[in-house]
């Protein structure tokens, strides 16, 4: 058993490993397509600008956690980035937040226009069901993620979680509100991540649950802590603007709760992250990551 340090440097190493598997998958999937005008280089333009890569490294690790072949789980754990990079395309149009920098990069609308970046999104999402469909997986288990996908970023997930955010631009929310908001717009997708790894790995139901009740608090506590970057950070750390959620009038949780309140509310989601995983044979990765995120910086 190392130190707490030496353990450290061996869950970024596994990271990092994941990372690149990650990339070379993403950057070979539409390698060799039919080009239609500048559509695929749009994809590829957001998709390939090297985000932190949180939900397929979740997907892949809960995979191992669950006892299966992380390898086996990579078209799944990419498939969540296709979801969740379309989303942040769609989600910087003039229409919604109306930003002008992702991943350290001008946002797709700003460089390719507005009708591109919302089919470049709207092919990200599609494309990530047929990469579902492509794992070397047993049949009942594709069915299971295309499920589990189709849910979390339709209207009762990720979309119904925008459509709460957009409506909420300019009032007041309460706790509820806020919660389930949050929990709709990020922790859906981040929680899918960690199930479809459960389902690669072909993972009892009891370990479904409890992967599920991991990855929500650690979907809740991440979205705190963007609401607390989007004040403290700096475009230059963060690659988006800061100060995005006071310009759309956003309620967040720093609104609901001051900065202290937020850290608080991190810390208290992150000990019941960990506290969900706590009963695996080796949940080390998934509670070194529950910790790490909650003093993320970018
Ligand atoms: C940004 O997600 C949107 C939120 C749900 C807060 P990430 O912080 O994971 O963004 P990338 O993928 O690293 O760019
Ligand atoms: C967006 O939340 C979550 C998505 C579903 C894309 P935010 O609007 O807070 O995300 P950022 O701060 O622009 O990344
Ligand atoms: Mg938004
Ligand atoms: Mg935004
Ligand atoms: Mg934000």
């Amino acid at each position: 058993m190392g130190t707490i340090t030496d353990m450290g440097k061996d869950f970024t190493r596994l990271m990092e490993q994941d990372r690149a598997a990650v990339e070379g998958y993403l950057s070979r999937a539409f390698a060799g397509e039919p080009r239609h005008a500048d559509l695929q280089e749009a994809m590829e333009y957001s998709l390939l600008a090297g985000g932190k890569r949180i939900r397929p490294i979740l997907a892949l690790e809960t995979c191992r956690l669950c006892g299966g072949d992380p390898d086996k789980a990579l078209p799944f754990a990419c498939a969540v980035e296709m979801v969740h990079t379309y989303s942040l395309i769609h989600d910087d149009l003039p229409a919604m937040d109306d930003d002008g920098l992702r991943r350290g990069r001008p946002t797709n609308h700003v460089v390719y226009g507005e009708a591109t970046a919302i089919l470049a999104g709207d092919a990200l999402l599609t494309a990530a069901f047929e990469h579902l469909t492509n794992a070397e997986l047993p049949a009942d288990r594709i069915v299971k993620a295309v499920q589990c996908l189709s849910r979390a970023a339709g209207p009762a997930g990720m979309v119904g979680g925008q459509a709460l955010d957009m409506a909420g631009e300019g009032r007041a929310l309460d706790r509820r509100e806020l919660e389930l908001l949050q929990s709709l717009k990020t922790g859906a997708l981040i929680s899918a991540a960690a199930v479809l790894g459960c389902i690669a790995a072909g993972g009892t139901a009891q370990q479904q649950e409890l992967v599920a009740a991991y990855a929500q608090a650690l979907g809740r506590a991440f979205q705190v802590r963007d609401d607390m970057l989007d004040v403290t950070s700096s475009p230059e750390e963060l690659g988006k603007p800061v100060g995005s959620d006071r310009i759309n009038e956003k309620t967040t949780f720093v609104t609901a709760l001051g900065l202290d309140g937020c850290a608080a509310l991190v810390e208290d989601l992150t000990r019941q992250a960990i506290d969900a995983v706590d009963g695996f044979e080796v949940p080390g990765f998934h509670i070194w990551l529950a910790r790490s995120l909650a003093v993320r910086t970018k």
